[in-house]
């Protein structure tokens, strides 16, 4: 608690990074080539993974930015929980292609890998691994427009991204305002084809976020009002996408869920669901939601000797309180 001269309690400071347009609403990312010519590019490059190189949605956008007169392109080797060492060799081609601004196509990986790829371009001087932690990236990147098609990360508006370093079998998070991208389009839409396994482990990752947002000793009195909404709209949604992919309004609520969790772990911080699922991502390539959902209860169940009085605003957000729980 911080007082005032006065002994007035003050709020908890707290600083807040978005990207300067976040854009919700089904069928937006048809708008990706308009916003990436308002950002100035001539040459924009499109950042998949494998599967996303070979959808309709991108021939779209790529046909979409050419008739709006620029000259795109599309590099679609983003792998799973992607090693540091993949952003080298998109960063060269990057360069090599004069490429002017980053759209990410796909999940958290080729979200993370865009945001970070187009930092790299332009502080050529500083390798990945010397960012890792709090702000130490130099200067901003090429701008970056993010599209979601999976709701999980909250890479569209987090200052995070995580990379699999594979000598040391670790995976490590860098965090900085630089790697907030400029434009977020998130369009639910991109989800209604989501497989139930991804669906589930995605959305049980957006569930983590806003339970450790709301937790962590990060956190202030904003992250707390985000990660609540976020863990209300994703316990009343997430078992619907995964069991009826195709109802549209529960795919709206959980993508919706899943940014605001990305906007208050951006804040808050992440805690130790996420330290323990890291080792597990990068010495056995355990996928980042499965991890954390096997680690969520026995980490939960530690945590509530240390601040029982937080579980009932959680367990309220869910749906399930019940009077008795506040005597346990
Ligand atoms: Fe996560």
């Amino acid at each position: 608690m911080i007082l005032s001269k006065n002994n007035i309690d003050l709020m908890k400071p707290f600083k807040f990074r978005m990207p300067k347009e976040v854009i919700f609403e089904s069928g937006c990312s048809c708008l990706a080539p308009e916003k990436a010519l308002q950002l100035g590019s001539e040459r924009p490059l499109f950042i998949t993974g494998k599967n996303m190189a070979k959808s309709k949605n991108l021939a779209g956008l790529m046909d979409k930015s050419s008739e709006l007169g620029m000259n795109p392109g599309h590099w679609g080797k983003v792998e799973p929980e992607p090693p540091v060492e993949l952003l080298e060799k998109a960063v060269e081609y990057i360069i090599r292609g004069n490429y002017d601004c980053l759209i990410a196509l796909g999940g958290g990986s080729s979200m993370d890998f865009a945001k970070m790829a187009a930092v790299m371009a332009k502080n050529r001087e500083i390798k990945a691994g010397d960012m890792v932690g709090s702000e130490k990236i130099p200067q901003k990147g090429l701008p970056t427009i993010m599209i979601p098609t999976t709701s999980g990360s909250g890479s569209e508006v987090s200052a995070v991204a995580v990379f699999s370093f594979s000598e040391e079998k670790m995976k490590k998070g860098i965090s900085s305002r630089f790697l907030v991208a400029d434009i977020a389009l998130v369009d639910p839409e991109l989800t209604l084809d989501l497989p139930p396994d991804i669906t589930a482990a995605s959305g049980m990752d957006a569930l983590v976020h806003g339970v450790e947002a709301f937790l962590s000793l990060g956190t202030n009195p904003f992250t707390q009002d985000l990660a609540l909404i976020a863990i209300s709209k994703i316990s009343a949604n997430l078992a619907e996408c995964v069991l009826n992919g195709k109802n549209l309004g529960a795919r709206e609520a959980q993508s919706y869920g899943s940014m605001i969790a990305g906007m208050a772990f951006s804040m808050s911080g992440t805690a130790g669901v996420h330290a323990m699922a890291y080792p597990l991502g990068g010495q056995y390539h355990v996928p980042h939601g499965e991890a954390n959902t096997a680690l969520l209860r026995w980490v939960m169940e530690y945590n509530l000797e240390g601040c029982e009085e937080k579980f009932i605003p959680i367990a309220k957000a869910m749906g399930v309180y019940e009077p008795s729980m506040s005597d346990c």
